[in-house]
């Protein structure tokens, strides 16, 4: 097996046939650091989420077979190098993209959106992939730069969003909201498009229902307890120090209390929204 790719969470491996091995790690990150210390289960969570979510959708993907509860084989597909977003609320880097890019959302223009409220329509927002901040792209530069055919942007437009609707309409039944998703296509040997990459709480944005107030930052079901953690330590205040000198601190190690109550999160969110036991195979 051949290393192909290391990101933040998966180890992505080519294998025979030019099949692909996603191996979930228990990684986790905050603020962009990686922590030092895993979370036991979150690997095997988001490969079944990912599981749960392709087998759910109405769409062709690029899942072959689960190995290990963690690992997924996928066909290896030429991917689109963009990445679909589907909003349905108005939140995250989609707030100060329509500050410095009004003109590539009219759909919310006089509107005046506020913080967290929800959006009239999902709304399509692609960005360019790369390293350092992902940029939006409006539809016709990503017709005019060749990167699509309007025939094939229109089509993968449509899709993501039935898409997030249909992930939403799942989400909502247990409790929570679905703020935005990501998705990433490619394309087979027969240029059909199939949907890529993964599903899980790493691509999707989660509010709890009950606690779900407009105007507001929203507690996000996953990283919260971390996030919070990371702060009381001063580790926020310490990244915001480092940056100013181009660094990034070493992050302190979790305790145990941290990653247990991580890792039971991530698992009751995988277990309210796919309506199946954790630990059944
Ligand atoms: N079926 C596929 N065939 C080929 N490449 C794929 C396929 N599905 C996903 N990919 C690509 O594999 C890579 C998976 O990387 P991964 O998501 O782990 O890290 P990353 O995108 O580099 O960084 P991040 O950790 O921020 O997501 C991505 O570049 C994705 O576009
Ligand atoms: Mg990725």
């Amino acid at each position: 097996m051949k290393l192909v790719h290391k990101g933040k969470v998966k180890d992505v491996y080519e294998i025979k046939e030019g099949n692909y091995l996603f191996h979930f790690s228990d990684r986790v990150s905050a603020f962009d650091v990686e922590m030092n210390t895993l979370i036991p289960k979150k690997g095997e969570v988001l490969c079944q989420f990912a599981k749960f979510w392709f087998n759910q959708l109405s769409m062709e993907n690029h899942m072959l077979t689960i190995r290990d509860r963690d690992k997924m084989i996928v066909k290896k597909l030429r991917m689109i190098p963009l990445e679909f977003i589907v909003r349905g609320y108005f939140y995250g880097s989609l707030v100060d993209r329509y500050a410095k890019y009004p003109s590539l959302y009219p759909d919310l223009e006089n509107l005046k959106p506020t913080l967290a409220s929800k959006l009239p329509r999902p709304l399509f927002d692609p960005t360019t992939k790369s390293h350092e901040h992902d940029v939006p792209i409006a539809e016709d530069q990503i017709v005019a730069r060749g990167i699509l055919s309007r025939k094939e942007l229109d089509y993968i437009k449509k899709a993501s969003i039935r898409l997030y609707l249909e992930m939403s309409d799942v989400v909502q039944r247990a409790g929570f909201i679905l703020a935005d998703t990501k998705f990433e296509f490619g394309l087979d040997s027969n240029n059909q498009i199939l949907l890529a990459d993964s599903l899980g709480p790493d691509e999707f944005r989660l509010w709890p229902k009950s606690g779900y107030v407009p105007g507001r930052i929203q507690e996000s079901y996953d990283k919260q307890i971390l996030r919070d953690w990371l702060i009381s330590t001063g580790f926020r205040d310490a990244i915001n120090r480092y940056s100013e000198r181009g660094l990034k601190p070493v992050p302190p190690p979790l305790p145990p209390e941290i990653i247990n109550r991580l890792s039971d999160r991530y698992i009751y969110a995988y277990e309210m929204i796919s309506g199946s036991s954790f630990t059944s195979r």
